[in-house]
This record gives structure tokens, C-alpha cells and sequence, in this order.
């Protein structure tokens, strides 16, 4: 910042997900099949998808020892179908949390029904299942927990605050696959959990999303809602579930060539989650002398897949704002943000609550009798770690190693070391 060598002169590699000879031979044998999606919207065989969506789809199942697996274009989409799934709709709220990416909250919005926000914990990120209890209404239908930068949230307690209140638990575990809270993998504790397949996740179909459930009603529901359901109601005669009428379907399928992807990507899931494993635990440990920055927390029984090395700053301990830090670090050549996504509710959407035209709906709508909440300090813990405090890095993943490591360290070190410099600066 000041002149002078960086730490890091050259950019990083790009993200990789050890994308090799397995996924170029099952993409080559894709082409030459010549059919790039195996799906058609009407009863039959070809209903629930082709090859390789079936073999990405008991991957999956097999991987997180769940009853189904329902493969999607996006997670956004995967969240839209599980929240239409479990029968949110027009006048019905959401408990979700702030701190996330706008899908976790939009997906609601996209079912006509209302987002609630509760706070956050400082330690994990995640949702405060005390928060959650306090806003919960007799319009509440489901809560949508996050299991966000990798690290489980409170599932178990989310589990029976849901139980109780007779509310559906949908896990957004788009950012932690292979996470896991006494043994069991975040995303199946709920009753849906969602996993996103987009190219900047620990493995990756370029754009893809997958659904895991034990719930067979749940399952079912979501392939309708995946393949233009309404169509193909019209000729089921299964009189065993007899509110699988009320489906609205979308085209939310994945093409053959992105399973043919996905199916040989989650074979390398483990080896790609070592490598985030062993990374960050090298920089929690090298990060320790420095008393202004908190290392990602791991809860007593959770497993973190470190999809984010995130850390909080405390700018009482280092004398100068938390951006003052990650301009000097920034000026380094480290790779380092401050915040991560801004509080959703902060978004226009929700400060004008207007989503579809200009009726207000569906936070203004006829059919629901609740009061939208979105001012500023809704979630004070939430805005504290976005305005003060949260820093994250993404070096902690493959093909990243050692040299990265100590490059952040080492330049964490020099920033220590300009403390009275810059407690001057703005
Ligand atoms: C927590 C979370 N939820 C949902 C999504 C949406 O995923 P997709 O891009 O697959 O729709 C993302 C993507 O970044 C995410 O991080």
C-alpha cells in the first residue's frame, strides 16, 4: 500500500475441480450418444430424465444416504421446487436468514409467499435457532436454514424448533457438501436439502443443482415441479397422493452433458474437500499470533468443508477499520474481501417490496395478513459482521497449496507489523 515489493505478484490459478480424464470421456460418450437431454415433459419413461441425470442422481443418493436424489439445472431452482414442494404458496411466511446469497430468500418470493428474517450467529454465520423462534407466526409454513461457507448451522435444534411447530426445515447446503453435525451430512437432517452445482462450488456441472430428500411425497413433488408437472397430472391415476394436483411445473432440467459432469465430479468430492481440510487447518494454525483476526470457528461435533476460509476482524484489537485492512492486504496481492454478501434484505426488492409488477405482491398481497419487516437493524449481528467485521478468502481449495498458505500469512504479518501506519489511514 505504501510502495514497495508485494507479496504476491502473479494471479491465482483458476478454480478447478479436478476436472480430468473421467469427466472428458463421459462428456465424448455423451456427444457421440448424440442425445444432450434425455427428458421429455409427458408420462413415460423419459419423465425422470435420461442415462447420465439417473447415474449423477443415485451418485448422489449413494454419497449422502438419502432415499432420492433430484437433479436440477440450478440450486436456485431447487430451492423454488422444494419451497413449492413442502406447500409454501400466497399468504404463507418463511423463516430464512440474512446473510447468504439472494436465492436462499428469493425462493420464497418466487413461490408468492414472504420472507422472514432472523439473525444470525456470530461464531458460524448461520441462522440462531432463539432468533428463529421469535419470529415465528401462524403464518409460518418453513424455515430455510443455510449451511454457509461450509460449516453446518444448529440443525439438530432447527430440527425440533421445525418438529414442534409443525414447520418444514429446507437446508440450503449449496456452499457445504460433505459438511457434516454428529456424523451426518449437513443437507439431510432437514427435510429437503439443496446442493448447488455451479462452477464456483467444491464440485461443479458449469450451472447445476441437486435436491436430497428421505421424503417420497417431497421427491415426487419436486419432479413434477421440475418437468412441467401440470402435464403430466393430467393422465396420473396414483389416488395414494391425492394432493399432487396442486403443482405448477418448470423446465428445471439438467442436460445430459452437465450429469455426464456431475456424475464423475462426485466421485472426486472427498479428495477435493481434503484439500480444503488441509489448507485451512494449516492457516488457523499459522494465523493464531494474530489476536485481530478470529479463524474460522469448527462447532464441537461439525466437520467444516471450507468453501470460505472466513474470518472475523476485530477492530478493537488492531486500531483501524476492517477495509483499511483489506485494502493492505488487497495491495499484497492476497486474495481477500471484506463482508460477503450484503443483508438480503437490503436489496430493492425487499426495501420497496414490490417483486411482481406493481401490485406489491406478495409482500403487499390480499392474501397475506402479516406486516413485512425490512428496516435497517432487523438483524443487528447480521449488519455487524457485513458493515465491521467479516473477511473472507476462497485460497483454501484445489489447486491452491502450501505457497498460497504462507503467501496470506505472510502478508497478514506485514499489515501486523504497519499497525501505527495505518490506524492513520480513513
Ligand atoms: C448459499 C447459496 N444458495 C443458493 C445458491 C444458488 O446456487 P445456483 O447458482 O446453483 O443457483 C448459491 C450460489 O452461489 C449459494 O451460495
Amino acid at each position: 500500500m505504501y510502495g514497495g515489493p508485494r507479496v504476491r505478484d502473479i494471479p491465482y490459478p483458476t478454480h478447478d475441480t479436478m476436472i480430468g480424464r473421467e469427466e472428458e470421456e463421459a462428456v465424448i460418450a455423451t456427444l457421440r450418444r448424440k442425445e444432450l437431454s434425455g427428458f421429455s415433459g409427458r408420462p413415460g419413461d423419459r419423465f425422470l430424465g435420461g442415462p447420465n441425470v439417473r447415474r449423477l442422481e443415485d451418485g448422489f443418493r449413494t454419497y449422502f444416504g438419502t432415499t432420492h436424489a433430484v437433479s436440477f439445472n440450478s440450486a436456485t431452482s431447487a430451492l423454488h421446487s422444494a419451497v413449492a414442494a413442502v406447500g409454501v404458496g400466497p399468504g404463507d411466511e418463511v423463516i430464512v436468514p440474512p446473510t447468504s446469497m439472494s436465492a436462499s430468500a428469493t425462493c420464497v418470493v418466487m413461490a408468492n409467499a414472504v420472507p422472514v428474517f432472523a439473525d444470525i450467529e456470530d461464531e458460524t454465520f448461520c441462522l440462531d435457532p432463539n432468533e428463529v423462534e421469535k419470529k415465528i407466526t401462524p403464518r409460518t409454513k418453513a424455515i430455510i436454514v443455510v449451511n454457509l461457507f461450509g460449516h453446518p448451522a444448529r440443525l439438530e435444534a432447527l430440527k425440533e424448533i421445525s418438529s414442534e411447530h409443525e414447520l418444514a426445515l429446507i437446508e440450503d447446503n449449496a456452499q457445504s457438501p460433505g459438511a457434516a453435525i454428529n456424523g451426518k451430512f449437513a443437507g439431510t437432517i432437514g427435510d429437503i436439502g439443496v446442493l448447488s452445482l455451479n462452477y464456483h462450488k467444491a464440485i461443479q456441472t458449469g450451472e447445476g443443482g441437486v435436491a436430497v430428500t428421505n421424503n417420497d411425497k417431497y421427491a415426487q413433488r419436486m419432479q413434477l415441479i421440475r418437468n412441467h408437472g401440470e402435464v403430466v397430472l393430467a393422465k396420473w391415476t396414483d389416488d395414494d397422493l391425492p394432493d399432487l394436483e396442486n403443482i405448477v411445473g418448470w423446465n428445471y432440467r439438467m442436460t445430459e452433458i452437465e450429469a455426464a459432469i456431475g456424475m464423475s465430479q462426485i466421485e472426486k468430492l472427498d479428495k477435493l474437500l481434503e484439500v480444503r481440510r488441509d489448507l485451512a487447518n494449516s492457516l488457523t494454525a499459522a494465523l493464531q499470533p494474530y489476536k485481530f483476526l478470529i479463524p474460522p470457528f469448527v462447532r464441537q461435533n461439525c466437520s467444516h468443508s471450507y468453501y470460505f476460509f472466513t474470518m472475523r476482524f476485530l477492530p478493537e484489537e488492531a486500531g483501524y477499520h476492517r477495509d483499511v485492512f483489506v485494502r493492505a492486504m488487497q495491495a499484497e496481492g492476497v486474495a481477500i474481501s471484506p463482508g460477503y454478501e450484503i443483508p438480503i434484505y437490503r436489496y430493492p426488492m425487499y426495501q420497496n417490496q414490490i417483486a411482481y409488477g406493481d401490485t406489491g405482491c406478495p409482500f403487499r398481497c390480499p392474501h397475506y395478513t402479516g406486516e413485512p419487516d425490512y428496516a435497517a437493524g432487523l438483524c443487528p449481528t447480521a449488519e455487524r459482521l457485513y458493515d465491521l467485521e467479516l473477511v473472507t478468502t476462497d485460497i483454501c481449495k484445489f489447486p491452491n497449496g502450501a505457497r498460497e498458505v504462507k503467501e496470506f500469512v505472510e502478508a497478514v504479518h506485514k499489515v501486523a507489523d504497519n499497525q501505527e501506519r495505518l490506524s492513520k489511514e480513513a
